[in-house]
């Protein structure tokens, strides 16, 4: 489609986009605040080395569990119910990690905001998806992965706030104000014209399609392609199992989400700190500081994926990133491998680590949630995109844990180099896997895909 020929957006979908898109905040404010407040739980509540990394992986536990739970949820009960659930959870999760009074309620607490965070990754992204016309559909997804990073800055920031006093119960408590934001936000939202029509309740669909479209007559051809696009009735499990072209956009979607890991990004995320200090950073506070930038970089670098991504498409976008990561990690390691001594040294790793930042935020942190919700064909979405999600956990969990394990066995130049050559690796699988999907109806995708063209062609015209 030539940009002159895009239908007029209206306002109504911009905001919904972003209300829906809020639940990426609450992810990024979970997931960023824990590094901050761990030294301070672990002091009040005399943690062990193993207790301390309890309270920190029991969220990716809850979080796989969540996206196990959502797609079945999603699928029956609605999005806008399943994210509603998922903001009631963030809500009573927050709560309970502030007036913890003990370990055991602490992690609890921590596991039911885990369910939130898978619940919230799993049905934003798809809501988005579905809500979002197809010529802003990677942007309005885009805009998820936007408000993960600024959740992840904003925690960091309240880390840095709260340090001083040490108050870890704020750091923790304060993520219930954006919680209730996010509930009350999401109760006005719509629910999801595919889900509505999938249900049968196509009088419902057209009503949410005429709110969001700037035409009636753009919402009936919505609604028409919709409704013949539902028509087969097989799902989930019993779709993955008779059917080889859905299997093998359920093992894309994992396949993606491994890769989004495997660039390194979480670890980067989680061990911020520790790797300002590798780099020879000694203070706490340069630390902290350094990691609040990082945190700042990863938000600005995504507004590039959220302006190229419809223009440029996907593909080019990913092997960009993937080729900048990869290049900043083979550096990193080789200034690991010769030492860091002197303070340009230093800064230059810095920089490195940045421009990596960088590479992940404007391809592979938006992109990868992008292709997945926009892969799978309706009948099987929500198995798809659970087992996508859950793949995303999973793999995060994976690399969380072993992060630390490989610097201390293989040293840091090597563990570096391992996810240089990991970003090749996702070079070459999306130049052999990843289809384009600029500009194609969710509904055409679906065509493609069904009817065997390979993987990476089903995003052609
Ligand atoms: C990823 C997280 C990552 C974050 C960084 C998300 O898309 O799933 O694992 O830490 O981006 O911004």
């Amino acid at each position: 489609m030539s940009t002159r020929n895009l239908p007029h957006t209206n306002g109504q979908t911009y905001l919904i986009c972003l209300l829906a898109a809020l639940a990426g905040l609450l992810f990024g404010l979970d997931m960023g605040v824990i590094a901050g407040a761990l030294p301070f739980i672990a002091d009040e509540f005399g943690l062990s080395s193993h207790q301390q990394e309890m309270v920190v992986s029991i969220m990716m536990l809850g979080a796989t569990f969540g996206a196990l739970c959502s797609g079945p949820m999603s699928g029956r009960i609605g999005r806008k119910k399943t994210l509603l659930i998922g903001a009631v959870l963030f809500v009573v999760g927050s709560l309970g990690c502030a007036f913890a009074p003990d370990l055991i309620t602490l992690e609890i607490s921590r596991f039911l905001l885990g369910v939130a965070v898978g619940v919230a990754s799993f049905v934003a992204p798809l809501y988005l998806s579905e809500i979002a016309p197809e010529h802003i559909r990677g942007s309005m997804i885009s805009l998820y992965q936007l408000m993960i990073t600024i959740g992840i800055l904003a925690a960091f920031l309240s880390d840095v706030g709260f340090s001083a006093s040490g108050d870890w119960r704020w750091m923790l408590g304060i993520i219930t104000f954006p919680a209730l934001i996010l509930f009350i936000g999401v109760l006005t939202l719509p629910e999801s014209p595919r889900w509505l029509s999938m249900k049968g309740k196509n009088d419902l669909a057209m009503t949410v399609l005429t709110l969001l479209r700037s035409s009636t007559d753009d919402a009936r051809k919505e609604l028409d392609a919709i409704r013949e696009n539902v028509q087969q009735k097989q799902r989930g499990w019993q779709l993955f199992r008779s059917n080889s072209h859905f299997r093998r956009s359920t093992y894309l979607g994992v396949l993606l989400q491994f890769m989004q890991q495997f660039t390194g990004m979480t670890v980067i995320m989680y061990y911020a700190p520790k790797i300002f200090a590798i780099a020879g950073f000694a203070t706490t506070k340069e630390q902290m500081w350094g990691t609040v930038i990082a945190g700042l970089v990863n938000v600005l670098a995504t507004f590039i994926a959220i302006g190229l991504v419809d223009r440029w498409g996907r593909k080019p976008i990913l092997k960009l990133g993937f080729s900048v990561m990869g290049i900043c990690m083979g550096l990193m390691g080789y200034m690991f491998f010769v030492g860091i001594s002197s303070a340009a040294q230093q800064y230059t790793a810095v920089l490195l680590l940045l421009i990596f930042i960088t590479g992940f935020a404007m391809s592979a942190g938006p992109l990868i949630w992008v292709l997945c919700s926009e892969i799978q064909p309706l009948a099987g979405r929500d198995f798809g995109v659970t087992c996508s999600t859950m793949a995303n956990w999973i793999a995060n969990m994976i690399i969380g844990a072993t992060f630390l394990t490989l610097i201390d066995f293989m040293g840091s130049a090597a563990t570096f180099w391992l996810y240089g050559i990991l970003n090749v690796l996702c070079i070459v699988l999306t130049i052999v896997f990843v289809p384009e999907t600029k500009n194609i109806s969710l509904e055409n995708i679906e065509k493609n895909l069904m009817s065997g063209k390979r993987l990476s062609q089903v995003g052609s015209a």
